[in-house]
């Protein structure tokens, strides 16, 4: 059942224009990665979102069993990309005082902010001010205050940039865990992440949507035979990029350093042919592998084309 619905959602900031006409839905009970590079436009779709920004044009709804509610934002759970606290509160109390704006009892924010600090392990750290907290407590801290109400969705923003892997690792699992409850839509640059626990992808890049569907069928319907060439260095890696690039077997090369990662039509083909231009140009090949494309390539593909 669809819980979120975004229709034609663009932003314009004076002359600049964030998001553009961007449609798309989430449906109830799935994790979704709203994935682009830097300045893509991912913070700007969430505030618009969660009604922090007004869109220039464009419609969001949000459902419940079906029927189109009036306000979203009871509803929604929020952790923004660069989240403050008040640093001389507890972490206790920023869980509480959070439940209760958002409406709960006073007994019932205690009794779920109990619940929740320790669902994000730092029950121990209950006690402390948030001022001496960690970056990893302090991300695990905006989880619980997003989560308090138990709202129908909850939206995250970057939530395991900034951590170091261990973390990133760590909120993941909560993640994974709080998904069997809740849909959840979070923004990232770092496809890894998304691949690890979400269902559906949503790439944008410069305001609009390249890439949006299941994460498994993105996978499979965008996996393209590749070869990977790994040569002595970076110029011998672009004159080799300059060499095969207009082929007829070659459908696009992308270089880093000394190494090329090449889609094809056909494996034994381009194969021959790339070993052939190697030879002509004077080019070391230390490595060459056959395979096919990952959603990494795709991503790269999508965002430096
Ligand atoms: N308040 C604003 N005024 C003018 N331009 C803005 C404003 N907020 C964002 N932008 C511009 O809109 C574009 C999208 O920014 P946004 O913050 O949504 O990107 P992002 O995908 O979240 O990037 P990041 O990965 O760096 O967080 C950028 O070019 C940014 O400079
Ligand atoms: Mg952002």
């Amino acid at each position: 059942m669809t819980l979120l619905k975004v229709d034609q959602l663009s932003k314009q900031f004076k002359q600049h224009q964030a998001v553009k006409k961007i449609s798309f839905s989430i449906e109830e009970g799935r994790c979704v990665a709203l994935l682009g590079p830097n300045g893509a436009g991912k913070t700007t779709t969430i505030h618009m979102l969660t009604g922090l920004l007004r869109p220039t044009s464009g419609d969001i709804q949000l459902y419940l069993q079906g029927k189109q509610v009036a306000d979203r934002r009871p509803h929604l759970g929020y952790l923004p990309q660069m989240p403050v606290f008040y640093s001389w509160m507890t972490g206790r109390e920023f869980v509480q005082y959070a439940g209760q704006l958002a409406g709960l009892s006073r007994q019932e924010a205690e009794r779920r902010t109990e619940e929740w600090l320790e669902i994000v392990g730092i029950q121990d750290a209950a006690k402390r001010r948030i001022g001496g907290y960690s970056g990893g407590m302090k991300q695990r801290l905006g989880l619980a205050q997003a989560l308090i109400h138990r709202p129908k969705l909850l939206i995250l923003d970057e939530p395991v940039s900034a951590l170091d892997p261990i973390g990133r690792r760590d909120v993941l699992r909560i993640l994974e865990r709080i998904r069997q409850e809740t849909t959840i839509l979070f923004s990232t640059h770092i496809l890894h992440d998304a691949e690890e626990i979400c269902d559906d992808i949503i790439l944008i890049e410069q305001g609009e949507i390249a890439v949006q569907g299941r994460l498994e069928h993105i996978r499979q319907s965008h996996s393209e035979p590749m070869i990977m060439i790994e040569t002595l260095n970076e110029a011998q890696a672009k004159a080799l990029e300059i060499a095969i690039r207009n082929k007829p077997y070659v459908h696009h090369v992308a270089s880093e350093h000394q190494t090329l990662r090449v889609t094809v039509s056909n494996l034994e083909e381009a194969e021959r042919g790339i070993m052939t231009e190697a030879v002509q140009h004077h080019i070391f090949i230390r490595k060459l592998e056959a395979g096919h494309s990952t959603l990494e390539d795709l991503f790269m593909k999508v965002v430096r084309a």
